[in-house]
């Protein structure tokens, strides 16, 4: 799968899965996110090579998905714009049920590349035998709410005050969504 996408600003970016080159990009972004301490319950970044080559062989083995959003121009690892993982669960009776992770560089959210990001996942995990994507949010999180509803999610619970995190509580939304009724009403 590789798909160029024109963003809101014009722009043209390549949608594709992630190769062994693209980890420092990935793990770039994932350590921006760890350091804006609003959107994931994740208190330290990841800087051994070690874990983040470990994800990578992972990802592999377990035969999950990480889709990328590539900028054309921009110089490695600054050129990975973004990145939606669907991870297998650990359970085995649960291998039809993907679990959703998405990130977007800071300077680029608000363009169209998560909805891009999300929608290939959601296809590739269909040809993977996945039939239903669930995720995880803080209840705060409007702009990822606002973009997981649009695509469709369905909100199955709230925990309330399930992360606790620089003296302050945050509610976690679970939604889902079921393949076939995303690709059938977007074909
Ligand atoms: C959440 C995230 C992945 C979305 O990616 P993105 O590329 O910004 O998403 P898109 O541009 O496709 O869509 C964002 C939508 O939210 C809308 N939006 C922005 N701020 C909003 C707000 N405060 N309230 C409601 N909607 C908002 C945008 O207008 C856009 O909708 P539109 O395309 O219909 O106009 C990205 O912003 C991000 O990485 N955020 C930080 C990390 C994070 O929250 N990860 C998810 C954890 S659950």
């Amino acid at each position: 799968m590789k798909e160029v996408v024109k963003l809101r600003n014009g722009e043209k970016i390549l949608i594709r899965h992630v190769i062994e080159s693209d980890i420092d990009g990935i793990w770039n972004n994932f350590n921006e996110v760890v350091d804006e301490k609003i959107y994931l319950p994740v208190l330290f970044p990841v800087r051994s090579k070690f874990e983040k080559q470990s994800w990578f062989h992972n990802i592999q083995k377990e035969r999950e998905i990480c889709i990328i959003a590539i900028h054309p121009t921009m110089v490695s690892p600054y050129n990975i714009l973004g990145q939606c993982e669907i991870s297998n669960l650990e359970w085995d009776a649960a291998t039809h049920v993907g679990s959703l992770g998405i990130i977007v560089q800071r300077n680029f959210r608000d363009l169209g590349i998560g909805f891009n990001l999300i929608d290939k996942a959601i296809r590739e995990s269909k040809r993977l035998n996945k039939e239903k994507i669930i995720l995880s949010s803080f209840l705060d999180n409007e702009r990822a709410l606002f973009l997981y509803k649009k695509i469709g999610f369905k909100t199955t619970g709230i925990r309330k005050k399930q992360f606790y995190m620089d003296s302050v509580y945050y509610d976690e939304v679970l939604m889902e969504l079921w393949i076939d009724d995303y690709i059938n009403k977007n074909p």
